[in-house]
């Protein structure tokens, strides 16, 4: 009996709970999508699989639908905030990026140390890193990493041209590793021996997410100072010994033999020497740049090849520029792939058609007004955008399906709100490696 009660009242007291929470878009006079009991917004996580940016992609056509700018979100029962209107979407990622300058996700340098890597770094303390990191990005930086990219290049055509067939998934997770770990880790190895499958399959171990894992990483974003005093982690223990190894064995055979190149380990190392990095925040930048450069490289080259052996009309078109500019410039450099318009056309469109951030993540840090409504944004609520709602969006780009790199055109592009193509984030913490990542696809494009 007593059993009962207790149920009973425990029922009553969750339902006032969800039902109180669920009031708080209401109360702020934002207009929001209709929660349900438990899970708010989203379908039930245990029957439905779907990816966390496809479900994003469906409330934002809802909101859209329903002809709003913007609509509060529960994700169970966290309220989140969704922006649809392209200005409002301007405001928050660069125009008023103090009241969002952080991304709210968890990190914990002391027990999870690979963790504190600049995605991840919010606030004043990300900003420093990011100014720091900058130099790592400037044209002449670029321009030594495609020196790399050069040589991995005669590598690779040398493999292409010595077999009869290519297992094509293989040949580019081969060379996306050797430019990444070359370029970032500094490391000189031999892309098509059994190497990369170490790089693959440790950054793997991090990559691959299990459901639980995504609920830890929820919870621990939304409970920060709870996850830390219970050392949640979120990088894999062998993933981060396998880094840690090969970045400080790297440094150390760097300095016992006065070795020196020019390239981000280098600039490390003088950090490390001048006392403005620490080793763990080192290997935690480290880290991240491979583990980026890695999954979106990859996961954009894979669907590029996929659409141009489907539509083979873009394939010949591509091909006789691609053979012009080269008969121009009578070899394969920086300068020639800029003028491959064409080709930067077609790595638009896949990352329109298949972005591989599916949404970008703000935490609100200081409440804001929404300029022209009479409505604030309090502190601590995170904003999602939408990247696939928006370039999937058949008002911003019609028959959003097709893929047609002719969108891309200089005349087409200016049409277009700026806003409306975000493969790489916006504002002052967009993607780092923007100019890496494009380069790495056109360039083993361009060999094939
Ligand atoms: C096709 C290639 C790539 C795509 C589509 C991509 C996409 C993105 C996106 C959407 C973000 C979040 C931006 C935001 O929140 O506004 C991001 C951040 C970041 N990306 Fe990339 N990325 C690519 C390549 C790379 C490469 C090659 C590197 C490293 C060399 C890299 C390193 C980073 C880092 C460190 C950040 C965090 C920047 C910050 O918080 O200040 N990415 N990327």
């Amino acid at each position: 009996m007593i059993l009962l009660v207790l149920s009973v009242v425990l029922l009553v007291a969750l339902r006032i709970f969800f039902f109180w929470r669920f009031q708080y878009w209401e109360k702020l006079q934002i207009p929001y999508l209709r929660p349900y009991c438990p899970f708010g917004c989203l379908p039930n996580p245990l029957i439905n699989k779907e990816k966390g940016g496809i479900i994003l992609k469906r409330l934002y056509r809802n909101v859209r639908d329903k002809g709003w700018k913007h609509a509060g979100i529960f994700v169970f029962v966290t309220p989140v905030y969704l922006p649809t209107n392209l200005d409002y979407i301007k405001n928050i990622l660069t125009k008023d990026f103090e009241h969002f300058d952080d991304r709210g996700l968890y990190y914990n340098e002391k027990d999870d140390p690979l963790s504190g890597h600049l995605i991840n770094l919010g606030g004043p303390k990300g900003v420093t890193m990011r100014k720091k990191l900058n130099s790592l990005f400037t044209p002449s930086s670029l321009k030594m990493m495609f020196q790399t990219l050069n040589t991995s290049i005669e590598d690779l055509l040398q493999q292409i041209h010595s077999r009869n067939t290519i297992d094509i998934h293989k040949l580019f997770t081969c060379f996306t590793i050797h430019v990444i770990a070359s370029c970032t880790l500094g490391l000189e190895c031999n892309i098509f021996k059994e190497e990369h499958l170490l790089f693959e399959s440790y950054a793997n171990k991090f990559l691959v997410w299990s459901r639980g894992k995504w609920c830890l990483q929820l919870l621990a974003a939304m409970y920060i100072d709870t996850a830390r005093k219970l050392k949640v982690r979120t990088v894999p223990k062998e993933t981060e010994d396998f880094f840690v190894k090969i970045v400080t064995k790297n440094i150390k055979y760097r300095e016992e033999n006065d070795y020196f190149r020019q390239d981000m380990m280098q600039f490390f190392i003088e950090q490390k020497n001048a006392n403005t990095m620490s080793i763990n925040e080192i290997i935690a930048q480290c880290f991240i740049f491979f583990i980026a450069a890695y999954e979106t490289s990859t996961t954009t080259l894979t669907f590029a090849l996929y659409e141009l052996a489907q539509n083979l009309d873009i394939q010949d078109r591509v091909r006789r520029e691609i053979t012009s500019v080269l008969l121009k410039h009578q070899k394969y450099s920086y300068e020639a792939i800029a003028e491959m318009k064409y080709l930067n056309q077609i790595v638009d469109e896949t990352m329109r058609k298949y972005p591989p951030f599916l949404y970008v993540v703000r935490r609100c840090t200081k409440d804001y007004t929404i300029p022209g409504e009479d409505v604030t944004i309090k502190k601590g609520i995170f904003a999602l955008i939408s990247i696939l709602g928006i370039h999937h969006d058949e008002e911003i780009y019609p028959n959003p399906q097709k893929f047609d790199p002719d969108r891309f055109s200089k005349e087409n592009k200016k049409m277009r709100h700026p806003y409306a193509y975000l493969p790489f984030g916006e504002g002052p913490r967009i993607c780092i490696g923007t100019a890496v990542g494009k380069i790495v696809t056109i360039s083993f494009k361009i060999t094939l």
